[in-house]
């Protein structure tokens, strides 16, 4: 067998100065159905997720804590750890900006950048922003406040090292524009491009006195700095590769292993740090872009900005409890389109567990194992003439892949469902209740078989979305393997012989609430 193709997909690395909520699941499950879906495709996935340990938001949430910074991140990483292993994510890798491999590649990388004149100490006044971490010209600043998070900044005259950044403008702006599908969906491409040719693109500075922030990474070249939190950050997405990533298969690989990413996954609040700083810092480094960025939405909730002081954070440890982990992701991907903002109400998730889940799916596997069992004893019959869900069936393969490609997973989703409507319009219109008395069991037979095989593809469709479900649907067709190793192609192909099947009729896949 040939070596497999590789797929390299990732969420951002959350702050550990907090808990991890809807948004932070948001994106995570994303990067899931994903890598779920590329891992049937028959790609080698790495799926990378992690942890942004180091600066200064993490270090006041320690000190508030009276804990010291790494005690604090040690804690915190659970929270996040154990909620993915809730929500059945399947990332390859966790990695914590702390760990000392990540350390290491950060310094050589400052190192090299520093001898090749990419960095320069400069003494610098300005104002700054602390919650963000952040320096804004005078120009940016608003009424003394951040413009971003509209709390005071202060001024600060220090000297720093510089990143020149300002160098990799028209290089950047280039590349975005010869390459479209880099910064995904395009009204974020067109935002990344309205900051860089709008304005003259300063340099990036990239440290911090010690004497001021201790909690971060020190400067190679200079031990009295820490590197600011960003500049560590993201370059996570490389420096897992190295230490984290299972060891590359040749010929497909290019050296240099799994770099570049195919996808970075971030939310739109990250779009100038990962459109901006990342790709000029690669360019200076002389290394590949990633494939492609995409930025997603926000999401409020219950029309409500999302804040701990409005009290109103959700909590996904709660929601699945409540509701179930599949209607979770299956409604957070659903719900919204991916790259447009999204509002969280307990009233739109009841919606699509009653409806999509409840009536639809769930109704045409309960009512199709009900007449597989009234009708041929349990026992999945042989099918004998053509049906007209074949076709259907069929037409979802090319579609779901392009919306999959395209990371618009509510599309894939609702093609996946105008199948399952019409398997249930299926049932109204052939009336196999009708059938069974005329007494006709070959048209019978196959009208139930085509029910059952719509089913058993179904749930190969639905797997990177809502993987238990998708189990549990093959599980009471009475088929006996599972999801590991399939190749999807293969499954999805109409005709699999399924016969003589014993279906078990198990638990209603989703109650209703
Ligand atoms: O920014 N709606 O970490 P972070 C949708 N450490 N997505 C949301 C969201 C919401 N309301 N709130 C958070 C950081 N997110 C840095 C990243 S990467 C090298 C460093 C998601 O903990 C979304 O993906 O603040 C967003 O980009 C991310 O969480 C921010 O997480």
């Amino acid at each position: 067998m040939p070596p497999k193709k590789t797929f390299y997909v990732t969420t951002p690395i959350y702050y550990v100065n907090d808990v991890p909520h809807i948004g932070h699941a948001y994106t995570t499950i994303a990067v899931d159905c994903i890598a779920r879906y590329k891992r049937l495709k028959g790609y080698d996935v790495f799926f990378l997720t992690g942890t942004d340990e180091h600066g200064q938001k993490v270090e006041k949430a320690a000190r508030d804590r009276r804990k010291t910074p790494q005690g604090h991140a040690d804690l915190m990483v659970g929270n996040f750890k154990n909620l993915w292993k809730a929500l059945n994510i399947t990332n390859d890798a966790f990695i914590r900006t702390t760990d000392d491999e990540h350390k290491k590649i950060v310094r050589e990388m400052l190192q090299k950048l520093w001898d090749k004149g990419e960095i320069e100490k400069r003494s610098y006044s300005g104002m700054y922003c602390t919650p963000c971490e952040r320096f804004w010209t005078d120009k940016d600043v608003v009424n003394g406040n951040c413009p971003d998070c509209k709390r005071p900044v202060e001024h600060i005259e220090e000297e720093n090292y510089f990143f020149l950044m300002s160098k990799y403008q028209n290089r950047l702006i280039e590349h975005i524009e010869k390459n479209p599908s880099f910064i995904l969906p395009d009204m974020r491409k067109n935002e990344a491009l309205g900051f860089l040719k709008n304005r003259t693109l300063g340099d990036l500075c990239i440290s911090r006195p010690k004497a001021r922030l201790a909690w971060g990474i020190p400067l190679p070249f200079d031990e009295n700095y820490t590197t600011y939190v960003w500049f560590d950050a993201l370059l996570n997405y490389y420096s897992a590769t190295k230490y984290l990533a299972p060891p590359p298969v040749p010929p497909f690989i290019k050296e240099g292993g799994l770099w570049p990413a195919d996808h970075h996954l971030i939310g739109k609040d990250i779009l100038t740090t990962h459109a901006v700083y990342w790709p000029s810092m690669l360019m200076a480094l002389g290394m590949d872009l990633p494939k492609n960025i995409f930025a997603h939405g926000w999401w409020t909730v219950e029309g409500q900005k999302m804040s701990k002081s409005r009290g109103n954070v959700v909590d996904p440890n709660e929601i699945i409890d409540k509701y179930g982990i599949d209607q979770f992701r299956y409604f957070l991907m659903r719900e919204v389109p991916f790259g447009l903002d999204g509002d969280f109400s307990v009233h739109a998730l009841k919606g699509r567990i009653n409806g999509d889940l409840a009536n639809d799916l769930g109704n045409l596997l309960s009512r199709t194992l009900t007449m597989i069992e009234k009708y041929c004893d349990g026992i999945i019959p042989g099918r004998t003439e053509p049906s007209s869900l074949k076709p259907l069936v069929f037409n979802l393969q090319s579609h779901v892949d392009n919306h999959m490609r395209n990371l618009q997973f509510h599309m894939a989703l609702l093609e996946i469902w105008s199948v399952v409507s019409a398997a249930n319009k299926y049932i109204e219109e052939a009336a196999p209740w009708k059938v069974y008395k005329d007494g006709d069991k070959t048209k019978l037979n196959n009208i139930l078989y085509s029910l059952a095989e719509t089913l058993r593809i179904i749930a190969v469709y639905i797997y990177p979305f809502m993987p238990s479900a998708a189990e549990k649907i093959w599980q009471q067709l009475g088929l006996k393997k599972g999801f590991d190793g399939i190749i999807f192609d293969k499954e999805t192909e109409w005709g699999q012989d399924i016969s003589g099947t014993k279906v078990c009729k198990g638990e209603v896949l989703f109650p209703k609430v």
